[in-house]
């Protein structure tokens, strides 16, 4: 049986930064992406799956459910995928402490903004309206709060004089997904490393 890291993805939109994980871990020896997830079914980040012939699915939202009972539901599809991790990638729905606890806070997350500035949704939007000279990306880990989560990694980059929205979206988006594979291959390793010195 392979001893890889399980990753499970969830993502809601275009998923740019599903695919570059998807491809950064298409060859890895060490972490392979086992499943996608998506709460819309018209995301892009499915479309990205089947690409990388990833198994994926979709749950819709029940008329009146609860957000616990949501989560329990998507527990039960991503366990039949058994992951070590969950990975988080523009999903846009905040996960109940019952989901976080039953993944043992193993999720990590990237928000599009130097945190603590900026959490919560149209973080690039808010930076740009903010005229803030360095923006950028943090990737953290997913706690009860939005965007609280203990901090993994941070990557800034400029405002540029001539910048429109969507010339600073744009690039703010590659470094994403340049960065985001990187370090989600970095801390898993050296989680998996600690964690074995343990024993
Ligand atoms: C990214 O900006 C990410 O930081 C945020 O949602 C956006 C998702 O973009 N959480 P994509 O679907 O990965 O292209």
């Amino acid at each position: 049986m392979s001893s890889k890291l399980r990753i499970a993805i969830l993502a809601s939109g275009t998923g740019s930064n599903a695919e570059a994980i998807m491809r950064y871990f298409e060859h890895s020896k060490e972490i392979e992406v086992v499943c996608l997830g998506s709460n819309r079914k018209m995301a892009g980040a499915l479309e990205k799956a089947i690409k990388f012939s990833i198994p994926s699915f979709y749950q819709a939202s029940k008329k009146n459910e609860s957000r616990e009972n949501f989560d329990l539901r998507l527990i039960k599809k991503l366990e039949m995928y058994n992951p070590n991790w969950i990975v988080l990638a523009g999903y846009m729905r905040m996960l109940t402490p019952g989901f976080l606890q039953h993944f043992k806070y193993q999720i990590i997350n990237i928000h599009p903004s130097l945190l603590p500035l900026f959490p919560g949704a149209n973080a690039y939007e808010q930076a740009y309206s903010a005229k803030v000279l360095q923006s950028g990306c943090t990737v953290h880990l997913v706690d009860e709060g939005m965007d609280t989560g203990k901090i993994i990694a941070q990557k800034s980059f400029s405002l540029l004089p001539n910048d429109s929205l969507s010339d600073f979206k744009q690039r703010g988006l590659k470094i994403e997904n340049e960065f985001y594979p990187q370090v989600i291959n970095e801390y898993l390793l050296n989680q998996k490393s600690s964690v074995r010195g343990a024993i």
